[in-house]
């Protein structure tokens, strides 16, 4: 799979966004091991701390689908610089296994891998 469809991918399920109080519209899309895509969108809710961003809501359709491998996650909005994940989203992309996350905006793309984002986050607990 190409990191192209992934993106193509993360920018469609972005326009599903359900992001009325902040008007800002994330799209995401993550690979499993199996090779499947799953998309995600951020969807928010009036009480504000109930929002899902579009990392989680791609990474848990995954596990309801019975994944349980994620290897890479796209991250797309229309921003100046490509947007960065949430400390909550980094540490969910630890628990199942992401390898590379690529952030991109409508003309820029950053590859990571989650060690860069999150240091150290299967050190101790997750890999006793
Ligand atoms: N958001 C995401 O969905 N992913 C990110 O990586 C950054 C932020 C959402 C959460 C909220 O709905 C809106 O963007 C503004 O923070």
């Amino acid at each position: 799979m190409t990191w192209d469809t992934l993106i193509q991918k993360a920018w469609i399920t972005r326009a599903n966004a359900y992001a009325p109080y902040s008007q800002f519209q994330v799209g995401a899309a993550i690979e499993s091991e199996s090779g499947n895509v799953y998309g995600g969108c951020n969807v928010e809710n009036l009480s504000f701390g109930l929002t899902n961003c579009a990392e989680r809501v791609a990474i848990v359709a995954a596990v309801a689908a019975g994944e349980k491998n994620i290897t890479r996650v796209v991250v797309v909005a229309d921003t100046d610089t490509p947007v960065s994940p949430c400390g909550a989203c980094r540490q969910v992309m630890a628990e199942f296994g992401v390898k590379e996350i690529l952030l991109c905006n409508r003309t820029e793309q950053i590859l990571f891998t989650l060690d860069e984002l999150l240091p150290r986050s299967s050190a101790g607990i997750l890999n006793r």
